[in-house]
């Protein structure tokens, strides 16, 4: 059978990535332009400095990411990009330059939906993919969801009520004056900590009204580790070890009410948290729990890449489902797609 190979452009917030995937999910290259020492300085990402890099680094990406594969434009089958959710400008700049060349290159254009591609970043490099339907967490810094997915429909069986888990682990290291992006860092922190040291609220302050829901929320944990900070004279790697098991907790017990409402036979774990040592100890210990086979990105899939844009349009290459020139960006809804 002959190859085909995808190229996948990523510009959702603040990284360039442009990558070559063939349709057996191995990754030719990737190459991303990252802009988060730029960002570090404000402490967060600065959209309208995000798309002013992306306009600079886009098309110098695909041309690394081609050489690097040892391909040309001729060997490329289909251009994906990702269209939505994301920061606007960001987002109008990837989607410009996929417009572009499939326009001057003549090749077909697919549209990809960012949750998507982090669902798809867990089959790179893998043989074989989830059997439908399978429970999807995503887990980043725009998301905390729990998805589940079958062959033609996909339904949101819970998300969170307020931050997404890898904006409170940035909010509390930039609280606590660690730096940024704080998901790594408190990580990395945790490790050497204490996490029975410092007592913290499971979800809000009423914990029953919310057992029976899947629901994530974060801010109450979130305020209690302020309060610790504001009292000072903190152990930091035990209140950062705390932190991460109470988050990490909280994420568990609501994969075990979705598994306790359904039968699965897979769990697909992804997203910029996902490279968390607490979340992936965490899923494996479901997994083999429940019986059930696990996917997840290798660690350097887990944040935004191009790889993962072209996976995730793999399913829509093989059936021909391809996105007109028209087609828009969205921050957040859905927009029109195809047609
Ligand atoms: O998926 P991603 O690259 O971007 C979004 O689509 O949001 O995720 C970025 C998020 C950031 O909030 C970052 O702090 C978090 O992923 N993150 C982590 C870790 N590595 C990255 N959070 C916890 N532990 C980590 N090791
Ligand atoms: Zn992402």
């Amino acid at each position: 059978m002959s190859e085909n190979y995808i190229l996948g452009i990523e510009s959702s917030c603040d990284d360039t990535s442009v990558a070559v995937v063939s349709s057996d999910f191995h990754v030719l290259s990737v190459k991303t332009v990252s802009q988060t020492s730029v960002h570090r300085l404000f402490g967060g990402v600065i959209p309208e400095i995000a798309s002013r890099n992306h306009l600079a680094w886009v098309i110098p990406a695909v041309d690394a990411a081609l050489k690097e594969a040892g391909k040309t434009k001729d060997d490329i089958s289909a251009i994906a990009v990702t269209n939505y959710p994301g920061l606007i400008g960001s987002l109008l700049i990837g989607v410009s330059a996929a417009k572009g060349l499939a326009l001057g290159w003549k090749k077909p254009l697919i549209a990809v939906n960012h949750l998507n591609a982090h669902i798809a970043s867990a089959f790179l490099e893998r043989e074989k993919r989830p059997e439908f339907p399978y429970l999807s967490l995503v887990v980043s810094g725009g998301h905390t969801s729990l998805i589940e997915i079958s062959e033609d429909e996909r339904t949101v069986l819970g998300e969170t009520m307020d931050d997404a888990a890898g904006e409170a682990f940035d909010k509390i290291a930039k609280m606590a004056d660690l730096g940024y992006p704080g998901g790594p860092i408190i990580d990395k922190m945790a490790s050497t900590g204490d996490a029975s040291k410092y007592k913290l609220p499971y979800l809000l302050k009423n914990n029953n009204k919310y057992a029976d829901e899947i629901v994530f929320s974060f801010s109450g944990i979130k305020s209690a580790v302020k309060r610790f900070l504001d009292e000072g004279n903190v152990d930091m790697p035990s209140l950062m070890a705390s932190f991460q098991n109470r988050i990490v907790e909280l994420i568990e017990r609501k994969v075990k009410l979705a598994l306790s409402r359904k039968k699965y036979t897979a769990f697909v774990v992804s997203g910029g948290v996902s490279a968390n040592s607490a979340v992936r100890k965490m899923a494996e210990n479901i997994a083999s729990k429940y019986g059930l086979a696990l996917y997840m990105p290798e660690l350097k899939y887990c944040q935004d890449n191009g790889a993962m844009v072209a996976a995730a349009a793999m399913p829509d290459f093989f059936k021909g489902n391809f996105s007109s020139l028209d087609f828009d960006v969205a921050p957040t809804v859905r927009p029109k797609i195809h047609g």
